[in-house]
């Protein structure tokens, strides 16, 4: 791992080492990787070296810490293309995860002035305000709420909402889903959201706000989705035009 004639700093080269036995599988996520001490002595180094090597690590999200039990390899991010406009359950299930929902809230409430304008109806007229936890093989990944007109997509139940909205609207309901914009920005996670999500209290969020419109630009959904900054990652990909 080490080279203590190469012009690259020892921390660097301990960092690249790290990251390549993680990359080729060697480290798995939840092992434990060796003490700072074992580390130190195997390569003849100072323990201040390798700590601030492992430090960069842990800052980055590739390694964390827990208190008396030592270090160990983060889960890999889920990485998703911000292209096309897909559902939840689509997007896991492309990537080989079973995906699944906890329902927290479902009510149908009289809309406010601020999602009657979002959704083009009218104020205090009926719409969905539906809370779910996205889980990917049963673990978090996101909280999600939802307001959907209640007169355009009829007949929305608890059931329904443990699989996917996407599929109702566009099986049962026939309508055609057309586009959406989307916002994505960071936030440090709400108490109930680290609660539900489970991770540490002041961790950080990645915020998505999507406006989703029918083919005929018809308002179908306002979107808050709050994902795990340390379970997920987006790229977009840009033509020079
Ligand atoms: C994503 C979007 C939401 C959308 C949801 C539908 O999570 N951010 O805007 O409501 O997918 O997912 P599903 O069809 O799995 O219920």
């Amino acid at each position: 791992m080490i080279d203590k004639n190469s012009p690259l700093p020892i921390y660097t080269q301990i960092e690249d080492g790290i990251r390549s036995q993680i990359e080729n599988g060697e480290l798995k996520p939840h092992d434990a990787i060796p003490s700072e001490r074992e580390y130190a002595t195997q390569f003849q180094i100072s323990r201040m070296t390798v700590r601030q090597a492992i430090t960069n690590l842990v800052n980055e999200g590739l390694l964390y810490r827990e208190k008396g039990r030592g270090t160990f390899v983060s889960e890999q991010k889920i990485e998703q293309q911000l292209v096309g406009l897909t559902s939840f359950t689509e997007d896991m299930k492309a990537r080989g995860f079973t995906p699944s929902s906890r329902l927290l809230h479902f009510e149908i409430i009289p809309a406010t002035a601020k999602i009657a304008s979002q959704l083009s109806i009218q104020v205090h007229h009926p719409v969905y305000e539906i809370t779910r936890i996205r889980l990917a093989h049963g673990i978090p990944m996101a909280i999600e709420t939802v307001y959907m007109s209640a007169n355009l997509i009829k007949g929305v139940t608890e059931a329904i909402i443990q699989q996917s909205l996407y599929d109702y609207v566009e099986q049962q309901s026939e309508l055609k889903i057309g586009h959406a914009t989307q916002t994505l920005e960071a936030i440090v996670a709400t108490e109930n959201e680290t609660e539900h999500l489970q991770v540490a209290k002041g961790s950080p969020i990645l915020l998505i706000q999507r406006y989703t419109y029918l083919e005929d630009g018809t308002p179908l959904e306002v979107v808050r989705s709050a994902y795990r900054a340390d379970r997920y990652k987006f790229t977009v990909s840009m033509n020079r035009t």
